[in-house]
């Protein structure tokens, strides 16, 4: 925990730091302090030292760890409660096993999931070093109804914080891919618990993972078309653990709007960050395959298509391809 703490000293200093003043504020004695640095120096971050005047961070490796993720997030209710692990099976797993136990806000973040898992019953790929996987738990005091369209803010939030810490906003293929270079950098997965008897919204976790830097080896073959990371994207390394916190900074706002009944706004955001719209879809339908054209999103987040007769309808769940997108050509 204390190295944790002369992380965060050392990464709010703009100079030197010295032993002293880190005992003084951490209340540890100058030896601990110095077996801290040490132990940070193994984990690869550089640190100098320099005598009688202490200790300057030089340079940082992209890790996912509360220290380099605090530093940066600003939250009022997403997030107040953390809980960042090395491996996970899946941190949406994590958090409904755990709900009962958990505040409301609570969030985990992973640097790597063993059972990462994606909507439709899919796995998700979830690499260790290269991506952030993490969920919210949240208890709205709303109708399942109302909540269902959660996840569409929570696509509008991803990419408001992509967009802060890189200044590139992705796009939204419809329901909720992330695309950045016509490639999916994330997927979300919103799970709801309902209880039986009364239908009441026990629990939300939205879950959302983001490869962010991915290189062009480290996808297979199978992949290659449809699975891109922020960094290709915008060519170079994105530091992880501040666009972690960019990322829960957007949730944290997007959701109190959300709760707030402020609308409007993110119907109009995701409508204009919807690449899906104006395009030729494939809908993939149990009876077969049908094409249309995506023409609008509807109020509700519906996807309006046109059909080939004429025909418009709404499509609120299921798979759409996007013609141009992830190798349907
Ligand atoms: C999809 O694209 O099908 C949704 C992928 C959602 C993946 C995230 S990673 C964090 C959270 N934990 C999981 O097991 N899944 C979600």
């Amino acid at each position: 925990m204390s190295k944790q703490k002369i992380l965060s000293l050392l990464n709010q200093s703009e100079g030197y730091l010295s032993g002293a003043e880190m005992s003084r504020q951490l209340g540890i004695s100058r030896a601990a302090i110095s077996k801290a640095v040490e132990s940070l120096r193994q984990e690869g971050y550089e640190i100098d030292a320099v005598t009688n005047r202490g200790y300057k961070l030089l340079s940082s490796p992209d890790r996912l760890t509360e220290g380099e993720i605090l530093p940066y997030l600003s939250v009022r209710h997403v997030a107040r409660h953390l809980e960042v692990f090395a491996t996970i099976d899946s941190t949406n797993n994590y958090l409904k096993r755990e709900s009962g136990n958990l505040p409301d806000g609570a969030t985990a973040v992973a640097d790597q999931q063993t059972g990462g898992r994606g909507r439709l019953g899919r796995s998700f790929a979830s690499p260790e070093g290269k991506g952030i996987y993490y969920s919210v738990l949240l208890r709205p005091d709303l109708p399942p109804a109302e909540a269902v369209n959660l996840t569409a803010y929570v696509a509008v939030a991803v990419c408001n914080g992509i967009e802060e810490a890189t200044g590139v906003r992705p796009q939204i293929k419809w329901t909720n891919d992330i695309v950045m270079n016509g490639r999916k950098v994330c997927g979300i997965l919103t799970e709801m618990a309902i209880e039986g008897e009364t239908a009441a919204l026990q629990y939300i976790v939205t879950g959302i993972g983001v490869n962010v830097n991915q290189t062009a080896e480290d996808w297979p073959e199978e992949l290659k078309a449809i699975a891109g990371s922020i960094a290709q994207a915008v060519g170079h390394p994105v530091r992880r653990g501040r666009l972690a916190a960019c990322l829960l900074n957007a949730l944290d706002r997007v959701y109190l709007d959300w709760l707030a009944g402020n609308h409007a706004s993110y119907l109009e955001q995701y409508r204009k960050d919807c690449l899906t719209v104006g395009r030729e879809v494939k809908l993939l339908r149990s009876g077969g395959e049908e094409i249309a054209t995506a023409i609008g999103i509807d109020d509700k987040f519906g996807l309006i298509v046109r059909h080939p007769d004429g025909r418009e309808e709404t499509v609120t769940s299921g798979e759409v391809s996007v013609r141009g997108l992830y190798g349907y050509v």
